[in-house]
């Protein structure tokens, strides 16, 4: 397959042999000198249909630590607001000659429509509700390092798991390697269908901090949310919000990870999120090699 439309259309050896091979980029981006020449024939537009700044800076910077020529496209300032579709937009971005599309999109399913419609290596970075692979292999990444190992450890997803697509490929990543999944938050902010993925539901946050090495804390997507929900931001922080008073009294040390944007007060405090408890910035400083990995290992099947 020479596409990464999400972490449900691979295996764990993928998995492992991602890492393996971000170990090595990571080595590589330590050094002085930051860069291979892995990719120098390579050429890679990243096409953006909604904003990003982790995502967009990282693959830009993984692509270009392994000396690919690279486009970047935002939709905002493009012709598809005069009303270009996506396919045609794509032809003529590979029109010249592009080898491969990093593409973020509001709809589920943009991800492979583009893959079964254009000829050209498909690297989904975040398709609406639907998947977000690399976030989930980087936050596994992480979790690895912190903890030596994903098999066997006990993550929660904290937060609004209907909109997410953080929380959609880290629970098949997760799971693919062994480690036990639940998801913690108000109900209407959890998807009916969870309990058919085999993770369970702990509506209290303190049960669900007292059972878990990891905590992964989402942002409540109010741009995606229907105005009459409930909880209210208040009402949501009061009871989902973490604090540091609330892990001091765990007497254990919970790994907090968030894929960011932050809400600084309302999924987590500000003295949770800098502690050093917290993994967040690891999370994006682990995101570049794991990106390089990802586009160095599909980019050897284009050219073979
Ligand atoms: N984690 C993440 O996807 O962040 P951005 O939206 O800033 O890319």
């Amino acid at each position: 397959v020479n596409h990464l439309i999400g972490i449900k259309n691979i295996t764990k050896r993928d998995i492992e042999l991602i890492f393996e091979t971000a170990d090595q980029f990571k080595e590589v981006i330590n050094r002085p000198i930051k860069k291979v020449p892995s990719l120098r024939d390579v050429t890679i537009a990243n096409i953006f249909f909604e904003n990003s700044t982790r995502t967009k800076l990282s693959f830009e910077l993984a692509q270009k630590r392994l000396s690919a020529d690279v486009i970047s496209f935002s939709a905002a300032q493009s012709s598809v607001k005069k009303g270009e579709t996506l396919i045609d937009t794509v032809n003529n971005i590979l029109a010249m000659k592009v080898d491969m599309v990093v593409m973020r999109h509001s709809s589920p399913g943009a991800a492979h429509f583009l893959s079964q419609n254009v000829s050209a290596s498909i690297l989904n970075a975040g398709d609406g509700a639907h998947e977000h692979p690399t976030q989930a292999l980087l936050d596994s990444f992480t979790i690895r390092e912190k903890l030596g190992d994903v098999g066997g450890k006990k993550v929660v997803i904290v937060g609004d798991i209907l909109h997410s697509r953080v929380a959609l490929s880290n629970i098949f990543a997760l799971q693919m390697q062994g480690a036990e999944v639940k998801v913690c938050g108000p109900k209407t902010l959890i998807p009916k269908y969870i309990e058919s993925l085999g993770v369970t539901v702990e509506p209290n946050l303190r049960k669900a901090l007292e059972w878990c090495d990891v905590a992964n804390m989402l942002r409540v997507q109010n741009e995606r949310l229907d105005v009459s929900y409930f909880p209210t931001t208040r009402e949501y922080t009061q009871q989902y919000g973490v604090t540091k008073e609330l892990l001091q009294s765990l007497n254990k040390e919970v790994v907090i990870m968030h894929p960011g944007p932050i809400n600084r007060g309302v999924e987590i405090t500000s003295d949770v999120a800098d502690s050093g408890q917290s993994v967040i910035l690891n999370q994006v400083e682990n995101g570049v090699a794991v990106r390089m990995a990802v586009i160095y290992l599909l980019a050897s099947k284009i050219k073979n």
